[in-house]
């Protein structure tokens, strides 16, 4: 039988498989979290990608999108490319929810190691991948610029799958 699942406010969060219709409601909550945000064109463009993996999640019914992850495979592996959470809805599991969907549907595609790159500022994130049994691959210094503050470095997160 199904768990309980996630609930926030009384509303059931589900995960539903995302293709490129969902650019505009994943663009919308991205332009909540990013800066510079990615218009509709250039996630519709991730999306359509043959080797495009991405889920979002939902807020009950009518259906409010608020978190997505989009990744993409090359060969047996795979790179999460973005993951993101309405501010208003963090905290619940929900990124949790949308990489452990990512993680399961890849391993499915014969992925064997899921990779992504995070800011070493960034302790939600880090939290959430090392909860998720990611460990550090290394470091690329200064990776992220920001607008008037110093650059930030990136490390690289992994973990295998087993087959
Ligand atoms: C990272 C992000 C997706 C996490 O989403 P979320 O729905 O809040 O995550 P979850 O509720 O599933 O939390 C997962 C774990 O991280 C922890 N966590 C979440 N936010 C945290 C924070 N600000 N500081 C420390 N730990 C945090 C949670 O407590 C949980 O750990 P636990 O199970 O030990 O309690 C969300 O904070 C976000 O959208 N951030 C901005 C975008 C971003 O940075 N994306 C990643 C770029 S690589």
């Amino acid at each position: 039988m199904m768990g309980p699942g996630i609930m926030i406010d009384g509303k059931r969060v589900s995960l539903l498989w995302a293709g490129p219709e969902r650019a505009a409601d994943i663009a919308r909550v991205h332009s909540r979290i990013f800066s510079p945000a990615w218009d509709e064109k250039s996630v519709h463009g991730l999306l359509d990608h043959p080797a495009a993996t991405a889920f979002v999640a939902t807020l009950a019914v009518p259906t409010e999108v608020i978190g997505f992850i989009i990744g993409q495979i090359a060969a047996d592996e795979s790179e999460i490319l973005t993951v993101g959470v309405d501010p208003a809805y963090r905290k619940h599991g929900v990124g949790k929810l949308l990489a452990e969907g990512l993680m399961r549907a890849v391993g499915r595609a014969e992925v064997r190691r899921v990779y992504l790159e995070v800011a070493t500022d960034n302790a939600a994130a880090l939290h959430l991948y090392s909860k998720l049994g990611f460990v550090p691959a290394g470091v690329r210094k200064a990776y992220y610029t920001r607008p008037g503050s110093a650059p930030v470095d990136a490390v690289t997160m992994a973990r295998a799958l087993t087959a």
